[in-house]
Formats: structure tokens, sequence, C-alpha cells
């Protein structure tokens, strides 16, 4: 590890709680909110797996108003937002929001307590629009997934459906007031969700482990993250019922929410904006594919962390050199992947060829996401991340 010279520091303003059972204890976190009126939000798939009936129990045996709202799609546009925000309306100073789900879902809720609060549209509120700074009404976040790590971070990801691009929303009113971590929530999600999911998570600490943002704190959680997930994301894949592979999955996702908030991302998260926006890509499969391709790209920029993840990977880089250690980094990423039935590469998902330097020109203008990726590509370089995604390890050489 490297120890960073530059200034840090840390503040978490979220109460973060993990155990089996604690979603069902809501009510107790939401007694200290002191608010009557509940808006639980979620998606089609939770409320069929019959994960909402215990959490609505909790808050409506405490006494609270529960409204529940199961709407959420995959990548939400602004209007869904909008839509639950909507549901607070008149009521604002006495509503909280319960998020149960995965990204999507806590994403939703982030942009929705902004817009409740503040009027307007969920998209008015991207990064350089609109200033969100009035104080927004709070909200409880359950994840479902482990993955995003949304559940411990100020920002949200919403798509732009007309204009083809994903914005995001950033500030400290979208942190969580409470995230409940319960590991029996993940046990019903299937096995390619699971695969996808894991693999944002584990690009989530590694972009952070490499970041020219990074710091010590970030450094061991994202350290430890990535041989959490090279641990257990095979044994979860392998074993939904796992509850040991379950809880060390939430845990690690956890960390990666926490490390990118001080340290930031890089080039895979640059890269996986435009692939959703463009193609529908899910956010955690288009990490997945870029991941290696990026890494191969930045190796040569910081070797000695690459050599480090190698290890947490479970590679025994003993008697191998610098260089070897590192590359063998990316070939573990691949292995994984492989291993968890995943496509590899963007030929596999149908993207025709001719779209990539589309992807490559959107891919520059993530600048939030490209600036602290430890190797600055240009356009042409970000070009030939993308075609050796496309073709695979070898890229088109
Ligand atoms: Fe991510």
């Amino acid at each position: 590890m490297i120890l960073s010279t530059r200034q840090f520091g840390f503040s978490y303003p979220a109460w973060v709680e993990f155990g089996c059972g604690i979603s069902q204890r809501v009510h107790e976190k939401a007694a200290s909110l002191k608010r009557r009126k509940a808006i639980v939000v979620s998606d089609p798939g939770i409320a069929r797996a019959g994960l909402l009936e215990p959490i609505m129990a909790s808050l409506e045996g405490a006494g609270l108003r529960a409204t529940l709202f199961t709407g959420v799609e995959p990548d939400p546009c602004g209007e869904v937002c909008d839509g639950v925000a909507a549901l607070a309306r008149g009521n604002c100073d006495d509503t909280f929001f319960v998020a149960v789900g995965g990204g999507s879902v806590i994403d939703t809720v982030k942009a929705a307590v902004v817009v409740a609060a503040h009027g307007g549209s969920a998209i008015d509120y991207r990064r350089g629009g609109r200033k969100i700074e009035k104080s927004c009404p709070p909200y409880i976040a359950i994840p479902t997934t482990a993955g995003t790590g949304a559940e411990v971070s100020p920002y949200a990801v919403i798509s732009d459906p007309s204009r083809k691009k994903k914005v995001v929303l950033e500030g400290p009113q979208l942190w969580p007031r409470f995230a409940l971590l319960d590991p029996e929530l993940t046990l019903g999600l299937p096995p390619r969700v699971t695969a996808e999911t894991g693999m944002d998570a584990l690009t989530n600490v590694i972009e952070a482990y490499t970041s020219t943002g990074t710091d010590p704190f970030a450094q061991a959680l994202a350290l430890k993250g990535t041989a959490m997930i090279g641990q257990w994301l095979r044994k979860a894949v392998a074993q939904p019922q796992n509850l040991e592979a379950r809880s060390n999955m939430l845990v690690a996702s956890m960390f990666g929410g926490l490390c990118f908030d001080y340290a930031g991302l890089g080039a895979v998260h640059a890269c996986s904006h435009p692939l959703g926006a463009h193609f529908a890509v899910s956010h955690g499969l288009a990490t997945a594919i870029m991941l290696p391709a990026v890494m191969e790209f930045n190796l040569m920029a910081c070797p000695e962390l690459y050599r480090d993840i190698a290890a947490a990977l479970g590679v025994d880089i003993a008697g191998m050199d610098l260089f070897a250690a590192a590359e063998a980094a990316p070939l573990a990423v691949r292995r994984l992947i492989g291993d968890l039935g995943l496509p590899r590469t963007l030929q596999e998902l149908n993207i025709p060829e001719e779209d990539l330097p589309l992807l490559a020109r959107e891919s520059m203008e993530e600048k939030a996401n490209l600036c602290t990726n430890p190797r600055v590509p240009d356009e042409a370089q970000m070009l030939s991340i993308f075609y050796r995604a496309y073709y695979g390890a070898a890229g088109r050489e």
C-alpha cells in the first residue's frame, strides 16, 4: 500500500448497521426521525419476493402511516423520481422515505428527496444544474443487492432518456440517515444479478484503490473489500443461500461505497455510463467487461498498486517481478468473470463495432470519473480501451 502525502480527512454522517434480520427492526431507526409518514420505495421483483411485508409490518406496528411504491425500474429516469417525490407532497416535513432495493431504488429515493424539498424535476439537479441547497426529507437505505454501495454514498445516477445520457446528482443531502445491511435480504438474488452487481462492487474497490484521489483510509477499505470479493463472490453465485458469502459480499460492497466517496473512481465508471445510456447494459455488466481492459491500460502508471490487487485476489505473487505481479491482477479479474459465467466482451453483447468511437467520445466527457484515473487517456487511447473490451484480452492488434 502506498501512503499518500496529500492531506486527507474523513467523517461519515450516516449510521450503518449490519445484521441478520435487522431490516425488520427498521421502526427503531424510524422512531428517531420523529416523522409520522413513511414512503417505502422498491421494485416489482422485490415485492414479488415478499421482502417488503416484514418491513411494512415493522413500520405500521410502530403506529406509522406507511405508503408503498414498487414501480422503480432498472436505470430509473427522472420522471420516476419525480413521481416518488410527489408522494410526499404537502406533507414533506412529516415524511421520511425507506429505500428497499439495489442501486436503482436507492438512487431513485435520493433524487426524490431532492425534488420533494426543492420542486422541479430530478434531472434539473444534475451536476452543474440547479443547486441542492435546502434540507431534504430523511431516508433509510436497505440494500437488497451487494454491488453499488449506493446505501453509503451521497451520489445518485439517473437516466435522461431524451439525451441518452446518465446524469449524476450529488450533495450532502443525499446521504441516508441510516443504512441497514441485512444479508438475509440478498439470499434470493439470482446468480446472474449476484454476479453482475458483485463485479460493480469489485470495480468500486479497485478504482478507489488506484484512484489518484485515494488515501490510506480509502485504500484500507478498498484492499480489504477486494480480498473479500475475491474470496466470496464465486461462492455467492454458486450457492445463493450461503449466508456467509452473502454477508461478506454485502459488507464488501458497503466498503466500496465508502471508499469511493473519499477516493473517487476511474475510467471504468466513465465508460460504463454511455454503455448503459445507449445500449441498456446493466451497470454491473458494463463495469465487468470494461474493468480488465482499463486495468491493462492503467498498469504502467502504478504497477505497485496492481500488484497489491493481484495479491488481494489470491494470486501467489511470491517470486514474480513487479510487472508480472501487476499484470496478474487483470488476469485474475478475467478468470473471475469467466467463472461467474458473465459475457467477457462487448462483441458478445451485440454492440455494433461502428459505435465504439461514439462510446469512446462520450466516455471522455465523464470528467468527474476520468480525472482520478491513474492514467488519463486521450480519445484515441480511450477508443483502444473499447476495442480491447470489444474483442477481449488481445484487443484488435
Ligand atoms: Fe459502480
